[in-house]
């Protein structure tokens, strides 16, 4: 088991910036030396195609990669591997299930339900399939919390929805959303329904089982793995209905001119050389993830979250933006008469890094009407000191604009 306590030396990043408090991880998490080392290692000692050589080299990368499959079926508790398909991240998996399940389906008038508080990503790419058949987006409100609002999800729940996306934690408010009753609500009216877990796979444990959702995505550098690998899990008797939108090597059995049969699902949708390197990172990225006190962890960024959040309530003119009860580690707030770009850049001088615009949730700031929020978003490897930091930073800004 790893502690938390000295977690911090596990990545490099802070001894080449022994300065940086890092607190934008909703945008991306620091990689530990472990997943270097896998991917590096991979490049230095392993590098082949996969699936296709039958050299001893090859045939080794190969079963490492589907090994990964295997990993993160487990990580995931899915059913079986063949449901877990890899993509290029959470942006991908959404793309993937709009363009190949619900695009053929969706007609003029069926309806989509997303949720007030959805990333661009879960959001335009079913907009854009409802434009193109006359379909109509529906939107789950939510209070000023930033917490859904259930009644009113239940109420949307008619015959015309083909399809629910929601977020499983919002990368803006940090509300953890109720995807429990959501799935369940959905399958009384036999919808099928996409959890976006991006902001939640890498702190808390998922049961794609026990949660019985139809499909789930993440991306692998939140989760403390490279960039450009994610994941795209979906129940099988969803993706063996699904066809292949990306045509081409590793997809198919048989080539004619005439006619191509393709491969069966997961290698179906993985059509090209796929991201290996990224894909043994990943893996070396859940390893470490199972090494940790999931307990231990979930208590530490909360605790983080309320001494930040009780700090800063106490700065006067600064408001907190999204106070759901069930929150993650992840603080937004705006400052009276401060752009949250002056704000970050002051920052940015004390070598703190945080996020400050609108978090690709351009609506949460339309209803909240403002242009941008700071977002701090901790995780394992920030300290206890380094909110006391931050917040007399941000009492100096306070004293700075006036
Ligand atoms: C909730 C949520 N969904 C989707 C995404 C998109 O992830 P990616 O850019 O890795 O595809 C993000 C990224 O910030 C996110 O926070």
């Amino acid at each position: 088991m790893i502690e938390l306590k000295n977690i911090k030396s596990h990545f490099p990043i802070f001894s080449c910036h022994s300065d940086l408090v890092y607190l934008d991880n909703a945008a991306t998490t620091q990689k530990p030396q472990s997943v270097i080392e896998a991917i590096s290692n991979f490049y230095k000692k392993e590098n082949t195609n996969i699936h296709r050589g039958i050299y001893p080299l090859a045939v080794s990368t190969s079963q490492k990669y589907e090994a990964v499959r295997v990993k993160i079926a487990q990580f995931l508790n899915a059913n079986d591997p063949e449901e877990i398909v890899y993509t290029s991240g959470t942006t991908a998996s959404v793309n993937l299930v709009v363009h190949s399940f619900l695009r053929p389906q969706l007609k003029m008038d069926d309806e989509v339900i997303i949720s007030a508080m959805e990333h661009h990503a879960n959001l335009i790419p079913w907009q854009m399939a409802c434009k193109d058949v006359g379909a109509h987006l529906r939107v789950i409100p939510m209070n000023r919390l930033g917490e859904l609002d259930l009644k009113e999800f239940g109420e949307m729940l008619t015959t015309k929805v083909k399809m629910i996306a929601v977020t499983h934690i919002s990368n803006s408010l940090g509300s953890i959303n109720p995807i429990e009753e959501m799935i369940d609500m959905a399958h009384q009216k036999g919808i099928p329904i996409l959890v976006d877990g991006a902001q939640s796979v890498a702190h808390y444990p998922i049961d794609l089982q026990g949660l019985d959702v139809d499909f789930f995505t993440f991306s692998g550098h939140k989760l403390f793995g490279p960039t450009g690998i994610g994941v795209l899990y979906g129940k099988k008797q969803y993706l063996d209905k699904m066809q292949p939108i990306q045509f081409g090597g590793g997809m198919i059995k048989n080539v004619t001119f005439e006619k191509s049969i393709f491969s069966e699902v997961p290698q179906l949708f993985e059509a090209g050389t796929t991201n290996i390197s990224g894909v043994i990172g990943l893996g070396a990225a859940i390893d470490y993830v199972n090494e940790l006190n999931r307990d231990e962890v979930l208590g530490f960024l909360k605790r983080m979250e309320n001494n930040l959040t009780s700090k800063l309530l106490e700065v006067d003119g600064l408001r907190i933006i999204g106070q759901a009860k069930k929150k993650s580690a992840i603080v937004s707030f705006s400052m009276e008469s401060i752009h949250p770009h002056d704000i970050a850049t002051f920052l940015g001088a004390e070598n703190i890094a945080v996020r400050a615009g609108h978090h690709c949730t351009q609506p949460v700031m339309d209803f909240f009407q403002l242009p941008a929020t700071t977002r701090v978003s901790f995780s394992i490897y920030n300290q206890e000191e380094e909110v006391d930091f931050f917040v007399k930073k941000i009492k100096e800004i306070k004293q700075f604009f006036g």
